[in-house]
């Protein structure tokens, strides 16, 4: 359970190799952290940077993933309960899909089935599981993408906002449940998902991102933008008509 100061005694990070899951995990405070599971298809290679930063009392627990194997997703999210309760899951799974060695179905169905797929049968596996112990938080990284399609990435924006529109609503219906869905929608994070890619407006570094989205698990609000200014923006975009839409997002 959190105690009184928002402090977990059990986080998951899923997509633990991920520098905005890595930056998350290391900025919720770390006063009651017992155990840590590390799920990843490398955990060990989280666990080398993790264990520098966590105290050394927390547990880490490592546990292999493979986002396209959905057939054992039951068995992972299984795991993350077996020693008792779960607090908090950190949903850090995700492909940016440029991949220029592979034609762009090929990229389209790795974006979907790891984005979408494997994130959202994830929250929904967790979610089932919090609800029988009648309390924990899932974040999931969606992102400022999800906003309006754009030509260079509306593969990977409709696989966010797939997962973005099937956690706004776990979210409601979980309401009275004790279990809560966070939605973290960052816009340009400097990672190595971006690396070598020119700058969007209003880039930000991967621990500004873990600042909106530990305040997103204190507070009542459930969808949290980084920077905080692409809320404004993502409201313009969505009224904006087509033709000055495309004229700014250079189609
Ligand atoms: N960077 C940005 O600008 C930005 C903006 C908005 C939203 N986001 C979202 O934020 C999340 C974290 O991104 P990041 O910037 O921290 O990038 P990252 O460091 O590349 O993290 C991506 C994570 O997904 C894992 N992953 C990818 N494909 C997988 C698969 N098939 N099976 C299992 N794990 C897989 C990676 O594991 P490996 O280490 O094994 O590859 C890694 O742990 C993603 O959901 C991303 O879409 C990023």
């Amino acid at each position: 359970m959190l105690n009184a100061f928002h402090s977990p005694q059990s986080v998951a990070l899923l997509g633990a190799t991920s520098e905005i899951g890595q930056a998350i995990l290391k900025a919720l405070p770390h006063d009651s952290l017992n155990t840590c599971y590390l799920v990843a298809r490398e955990p060990q290679r989280a666990a080398k940077t993790l264990k520098e930063v966590l105290p050394d009392r927390t547990k880490l627990v490592e546990i292999d993933f493979q986002a396209e194997a959905t057939q054992t997703h039951k068995a992972v999210v299984d795991q993350l309960f077996a020693d008792g309760d779960l607090d908090v899951a950190i949903i850090a799974v995700g492909v940016l899909g440029n991949n220029p060695d592979v034609d762009e179905s090929a990229n389209a169905l790795d974006v979907m089935t790891v984005n979408y797929l494997a994130c959202a049968n994830l929250m929904l596996l967790i979610a089932e599981k919090m609800k029988l112990q009648g309390h924990g938080q899932i974040e999931i990284i969606s992102s400022f993408a999800q906003t309006r399609p754009r030509v260079d990435n509306f593969i990977y924006g409709s696989s966010k906002a797939g997962l973005d529109f099937m956690a706004r609503g776990l979210n409601d219906k979980l309401e009275g449940t004790g279990v809560s869905i966070s939605i973290l929608r960052p816009g340009f994070v400097r990672t190595r998902m971006t690396k070598g890619m020119s700058e969007a407006p209003f880039a930000v570094n991967s621990d500004a991102v873990a600042k909106v989205a530990v305040n997103l698990l204190k507070g009542d609000e459930r969808i949290g933008y980084s920077p905080a200014v692409l809320k404004y923006v993502a409201y313009v975009f969505t009224l904006m008509p087509t033709k000055i839409f495309k004229r700014i997002s250079n189609r």
